[in-house]
């Protein structure tokens, strides 16, 4: 029996599962791994966090990640406190979650590929449609080309990956914030 024998959905009929390359080499760029293993002292710190945690799992833990949402706004500082915060299980659920909520059929996320392979994924398991617009010269996303990107395509969602998979660059923080203030004009407007 293959997927295909069992009451998949249509439009996701025939797709193949996931998943990037696992390439044994010292430096694997293509899954944005962190390149620095794991400091002793901090294996030790979750091992032992660990076996405190399991004597109570017979319990659904805190719903809210209240304790790890405060110890991240800590972190964070400045004004940002637990309420501002988003916990999950990797950021692909985040993805997810955001897509739930304001993707969906009839609405659409915007990305400049090259970029993580995953956003086209994710929006067409929730019927988001996936749109695209060009990077400029050495992949750069700046505000000019992230605003004609958005009065384009008219987005309910873009996503500025940085840094970026597979190109490693950044993204600037004046694109972002002018694709914001566009967003929010337009947003005003239809309001
Ligand atoms: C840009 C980007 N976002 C998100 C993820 C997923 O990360 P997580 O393990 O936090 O779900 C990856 C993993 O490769 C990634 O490259």
């Amino acid at each position: 029996m293959s997927l295909d024998d069992l009451p998949v959905r249509g439009d996701l009929r025939g797709k193949k599962p996931y998943g990037a390359p696992q390439i044994h080499v010292p430096i694997q760029l293509n899954v944005n791994e962190n390149t620095h293993p794991v400091p002793q002292e901090v294996a030790a710190d979750i091992a032992r966090a660990l076996g405190e945690a399991l004597t109570d799992i017979n319990r659904y833990p805190d719903r809210e990640f209240t304790a790890l949402r405060e110890a991240l706004a800590g972190y964070v500082g400045g004004d940002v406190t637990a309420d501002n915060l988003w916990a999950a299980n990797g950021s692909n659920e985040v993805l997810q979650q955001i897509l739930q909520a304001f993707g969906g059929p009839g609405r659409s996320l915007l990305g400049f590929p090259p970029t993580y392979s995953m956003y086209p994924l994710l929006a067409e398991g929730t019927g988001t449609a996936w749109v695209t617009a060009e990077r400029g010269p050495d992949f750069a996303i700046t505000p000019d080309i992230a605003v004609a990107a958005i009065r384009a395509h008219k987005p309910d969602i873009t996503v500025f990956c940085a840094p970026n998979n597979p190109t490693g660059t950044g993204v600037a923080l004046d694109a972002i914030a002018a694709a914001f203030l566009d967003a929010m004009a337009r947003i005003s407007h239809v309001g």
